[in-house]
């Protein structure tokens, strides 16, 4: 957790030398030896509200994908929300819109969240472990998912769900950092400080695997006693 911290607040720093270096530039600088800025004088810290997350989140350039996203997905729901879903990045439906799960397995994850939770999407917040399209849908390096991690991690810290979703392996190994594959680690319980993860199939691999739709139903059936 400290290392993707201190990895992520690097690269903030970073971006902020080059931007305040190109703006020298521009001023006709071709060489300095001033220091741009003093990093006492920087607030790093994230913002304490989803609100003002979201605006720093959606002028984010600290790694390759911002390159060549069209939005910003951070994520909608229930700011209140006991139980929230994470999947893995968003895809071609979702960078054009700039919200989570609207294409094909969001069409599925809606009606696993309103036929067997019982529950709309409303009540529920959704989000996912990097911001920003991989092209081709891509897996997202592990760069770029620890260098987007502390925005997910304030998310829920702000949010302070009860029960975290998360949808295939890359959501799961990328929040709790366990390797057990999703057949194995789907429908357990792993314990965090202030929340429960429970890990069941992402929609689009239900969506190529039907069979697996049964053990995803017995996955909600345990979410559901879990949210009592
Ligand atoms: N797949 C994901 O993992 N997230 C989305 O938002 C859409 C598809």
């Amino acid at each position: 957790m400290i290392i993707c911290y201190n990895f992520f607040m690097k690269n903030l720093k970073n971006a902020l030398l080059l931007k305040q270096l190109y703006q020298l530039k521009q001023l006709g600088y071709q060489y300095t030896d001033i220091t741009p800025f003093k990093e006492d004088d920087l607030d790093l810290s994230l913002p304490g509200t989803l609100v003002s997350l979201q605006k720093q989140a959606n002028q984010c350039h600290l790694c390759e994908l911002s390159k060549t996203r069209q939005k910003v997905v951070f994520g909608e729901g229930n700011p209140h929300a006991d139980i929230m879903f994470v999947g893995e990045a968003p895809g071609a439906a979702e960078d054009s819109t700039g919200k989570p799960f609207v294409g094909r397995s969001g069409e599925l994850l809606t009606k696993m969240i309103e036929n067997v939770l019982y529950l709309s999407r409303n009540d529920v917040y959704i989000a996912n472990i990097v911001k920003c399209r991989p092209p081709g849908n891509r897996e997202p390096t592990p760069s770029e998912a620890y260098t987007c991690k502390p925005y997910l991690l304030k998310q829920i810290k702000l949010i302070k769900p009860k029960i975290i979703v998360t949808l295939g392996s890359t959501a799961y190994f990328y929040l709790t950092g366990d390797e057990t594959p999703i057949g194995k680690a789907r429908g357990s319980v792993f314990n965090k400080e202030h929340y429960i993860v429970v890990p069941t199939y992402h929609p689009s691999y239900l969506l190529r695997n039907p069979s697996a739709k049964k053990e995803a139903f017995q996955d909600l059936l345990k979410i559901k006693s879990l949210m009592g």
